[in-house]
């Protein structure tokens, strides 16, 4: 069986930035001389990227660690399981003593290090490899993308805010920006096989800053660079999201009118124990901006609940502000203590289940202002960029609006495909999908 050993298959759990990691790491082994296999039987490496970020997301690796036990306990030749990512830096050796099959653990800076640490394995060796780097961005790297319409690129690595509750700054390590040219040169390559959207990726970029260049300049330069190609970005911070920012997104096109902007709570009392740096007020003064300066923008958030401390004004505080501001869409958790963390030493003073009911009570609230927003899109027209099949099949396509809403619609006689851009009217919709019929002929992207 030997001749597996360069058979390998990696599953990625956590953020878009962890999803193109794993294609950094493809890049990696496959120019090591590694083929990537589609199912775990067929490998004798086998890599989880892992999140930490709340304890569901280490449950989940957990629990796919002993289903890798079951395929690979009866085994005569070795096999390498690697735990890369997140999980890998926060809990380093344990993550071998923790189960008797891992045998490397690779952290998010150690990636090159991969086709070495596997060969030690093989020899009968563990490995860990867990170094945060001050410098490392993988800049030379070209990452293997399955995915032919939508790229992700990281612009940064890393985040230096310490929100209190978040392990992100102990996992990923300082932040670190990539040069401008090296993106843009990326994203020339990109345009040249024909993608369709892209995706500027950092823990935060607002902070994005190389020699002069910071997110504005970055932003704009990518948005000329690719005229027909629609740019958006992940994740932006609130206390330091700029005017110029909103500027740049009102005047280009192709920059999509979506903002993701984590509000956390709505409380100010807690925003200052989750060192957040802002205030309730300053968010809805941004929301303002940036309502008054784009057209028909969607503004997504997320939000934590039951934070240490938090009381029902507090949790008040955010239903408050949840329902004025009325988010499109929003990432909704129960606070998960993290080790390591500013946090931690607090005592997690709100009991699971009352967690769980403020989760709920957000949750609720959220979905039926999803479904009103959504409910009156119906009779509009959007351009959408097909993605694919939908999940319902029955010759049904889907796809995203500029506000990176999905909507369901059916296929004309097999003409249209992924990449495709269509005129699409709503005819229905839920708190999560709109569904609708191409409108023909359909117009190109304005
Ligand atoms: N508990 C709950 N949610 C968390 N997040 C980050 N850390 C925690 C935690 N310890 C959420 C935040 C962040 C998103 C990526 O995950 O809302 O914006
Ligand atoms: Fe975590 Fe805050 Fe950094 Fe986001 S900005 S990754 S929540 S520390």
């Amino acid at each position: 069986m030997e001749n597996n050993n360069n058979k390998i298959f990696i599953h990625t759990y956590g953020c878009q930035m962890n999803l193109n990691d794993t294609e950094i790491v493809k890049s990696i082994m496959i120019e090591a001389g590694y083929e990537f296999v589609d199912k775990i039987y067929k490998a004798n490496v086998i890599f989880l990227n892992t999140c930490t970020v709340r304890e569901n997301a280490e449950n989940t690796v957990h629990n796919a660690i002993k289903n890798i036990y079951q395929i690979i306990k009866k085994r005569k030749y070795r096999s390498v399981v690697g735990i890369l990512g997140c999980m890998a830096e926060h809990y380093g050796e344990k993550m071998l003593l923790y189960t008797n099959i891992v045998n490397l653990v690779a952290g998010p800076d150690e990636y090159r290090k991969l086709p070495e640490l596997i060969k030690c394995c093989f020899e009968n060796e563990s490995k860990v490899a867990i170094d945060l780097s001050n410098k490392e961005t993988y800049n030379d790297i070209i990452p293997v993308r399955d995915n032919s319409i939508s790229a992700w690129i990281s612009i940064m690595r890393g985040c230096n805010n310490f929100c209190s509750y978040c392990v992100v700054p102990y996992t990923r390590g300082r932040e670190r920006s990539r040069p401008m040219n090296i993106i843009l040169h990326e994203i020339d390559l990109l345009v040249s096989q024909n993608i369709k959207e892209i995706t500027l990726l950092g823990q935060n970029v607002n902070n994005y800053s190389h020699n002069d260049i910071n997110f504005p300049k970055l932003l704009e330069a990518v948005a000329s660079t690719a005229p027909n190609v629609r740019v958006r970005f992940l994740t932006s911070h609130p206390k330091n999201m700029s005017s110029g920012l909103i500027d740049i997104i009102a005047k280009y096109d192709n920059i999509c009118n979506y903002i993701h902007l984590p509000i956390q709570s709505g409380s100010n009392r807690i925003l200052e124990k989750m060192n957040r740096k802002y205030t309730a007020d300053h968010y809805f003064s941004l929301i303002n901006k940036i309502r008054e300066k784009i057209n028909e923008v969607s503004i997504s958030t997320d939000i934590i609940a039951g934070y240490p401390t938090e009381t029902l004004k507090d949790h008040q505080a955010t239903i408050n502000l949840i329902k004025e501001i009325r988010f499109s869409s929003a990432f909704m958790f129960y606070y998960s203590p993290r080790e390591g963390t500013k946090a931690f030493n607090d005592i997690d003073d709100v009991p699971i289940e009352e967690k769980k009911r403020r989760l709920n009570e957000i949750i609720e609230l959220q979905n039926k202002i999803s479904n009103e927003i959504n409910r009156n899109k119906i009779g509009t027209q959007y351009s959408i960029l097909i993605e694919g099949s939908s999940k319902h099949g029955n010759n049904q396509l889907m796809g995203k609006t500029k506000t990176f809403q999905t909507v369901v619609f059916d296929n004309i006689e097999n003409k249209y495909k992924a990449g495709d851009i269509v005129t699409v009217i709503i005819k229905s919709a839920t708190s999560k999908t709109l569904k609708g019929f191409i409108i023909e002929p359909t117009i190109k992207e304005e």
